[in-house]
């Protein structure tokens, strides 16, 4: 695979792949999960707690300050990042917590209904589903969420249309533009799970004219524990909070009452995870320096290396969109006979050949029941793994079902 940059430095970066495990250089494969963190992230977080440690917006002392005026660079750049306005950024703990946020705030009842798809993972899929109707759009047959099943599905109790921007089991990628002018359409807001799109592309909510976006620092080289609300103020204005306190009032009055701040405070209660934020402009700072149109091109090569490599192996049965459909770079797939339990399997990938990779329901049962299986394996990838990784997984694969799956027919 050739990248446009040199993959040795990018390698160096991440000191987790120094580590050995199976007496090897452990193989990551578990990147949609969570990313690798590179040497400048853990760096950004060291020297805050090392050198600074002071808490934000709670004082004038030097440190504070040096603290407040870091920590508001962030809310810029991620402005930045993703299109947006400073004041359209919310930091929230990942993706979970956002899409927490945004089901809370808009109150909804039980006799709402949210539109989502069947492609979603767990975790916009419950906050809905826990306070009012939640409907799923079907897949069509290039294992895309259905556009017109969901316009079907919206009614006059709609409040909200939701969609992944990229599968985290097929990682099929979706038009999300598409979805906007539906949600325009019919006059509900649009909410993107971004989890997983965001460490692979370029996002940029004006151009997808979403309401919400969400996403995790941890997937895209951010340590865990921050993650990002994006909304377009408006629609945030709408939210109220899902948690109140320190730092959300500009006054709390005798009989406490209180006057809540503006955005983003308001929606920010009590101390941030501010090693989390400063390790996150780094995270942004890494991914822009490598460029998405580098981080692309080598996903790419390295998904067509995972597709050539394990497409020779029998006996798999391949999680994916039909050919020709964009994916992010990864590949689940299922082994035919059961024989392996998913998690058995990648444990015996991870403890006999060092290799990492994602076994089990990955948070999205029911489109796993909708594809009638019970668990697959995952491999998913990042720009700093190498097609040599791939063909270790490949050797590694096919002993194990030489070893552990008979082909013969059974009786
Ligand atoms: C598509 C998708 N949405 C949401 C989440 C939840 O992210 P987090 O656990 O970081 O909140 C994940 C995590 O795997 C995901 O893949």
């Amino acid at each position: 695979v050739s990248g446009a940059f040199d993959m040795e430095r990018v390698r160096a970066d991440f000191p987790v792949l120094r580590r050995e495990v199976a007496d090897r250089p452990v193989v990551y494969f578990d990147n949609a999960a969570t990313s690798l963190k590179p040497q400048p992230v853990i760096d950004a977080v060291v020297h805050y707690m090392s050198r600074v440690s002071a808490n934000i917006h709670r004082g004038r002392h030097l440190l504070s300050e040096e603290a407040s005026e870091a920590f508001d660079a962030v809310r810029e750049k991620v402005a930045r990042f993703f299109n947006a306005q400073k004041t359209e950024v919310i930091f929230v703990r990942g993706a979970t917590e956002a899409i927490n946020l945004v089901a809370h705030g808009l109150s909804l009842k039980p006799g709402d209904n949210v539109v989502g798809t069947i492609l979603e993972h767990h975790s916009n899929i419950l906050p809905w589903s826990s306070r009012c109707q939640l409907r799923a759009a079907r897949l069509d047959e290039h294992g895309l969420p259905d556009l017109a099943h969901a316009a079907e599905l919206i009614d006059e109790s709609t409040r909200l249309i939701t969609v992944t921007a990229s599968s985290n089991v097929t990682g099929v990628i979706v038009p999300v533009e598409r979805w906007a002018a539906l949600a325009r359409e019919r006059g509900v807001p649009l909410l993107v799970d971004a989890a997983q799109a965001a460490a692979h592309h370029k996002l940029d909510v004006r151009a997808l004219d979403c309401d919400f976006l969400v996403c995790s620092g941890h997937k895209m080289l951010a340590p865990t524990g921050v993650g990002v609300l994006v909304g377009k103020q408006e629609q945030l204005e709408r939210l109220s909070p899902l948690n109140t306190g320190g730092g959300t009032v500009s006054l709390v009055r005798d009989d406490f009452t209180y006057v809540q701040r503006d955005l983003p405070w308001r929606l920010e209660a009590g101390t941030p995870d501010i090693a989390g934020v400063l390790g996150l402009a780094a995270a942004i700072d890494y991914l822009e320096r490598i460029g998405f149109d580098a981080i692309e091109r080598q996903n790419r090569a390295l998904t067509s290396a995972l597709d050539a490599q394990l497409g020779t192996l029998e006996g798999l049965t391949f999680l994916r969109p039909a050919a020709g459909v964009a994916r992010t770079s990864m590949l689940s797939f299922v082994e035919d006979t059961h024989t392996l339990a998913p998690d058995y399997f990648s444990r015996i990938l991870s403890d006999s050949f060092g290799i990492m990779v994602r076994g089990g329901h990955q948070c999205a049962h029911p489109l796993h029941h909708r594809l009638g299986v019970p668990g697959s394996l995952r491999v998913s990838l990042q720009f700093y793994n190498t097609e040599e990784e791939i063909v270790h997984l490949r050797d590694a694969l096919e002993q194990t079902l030489r070893m552990f799956v008979s082909r013969a027919p059974r009786a």
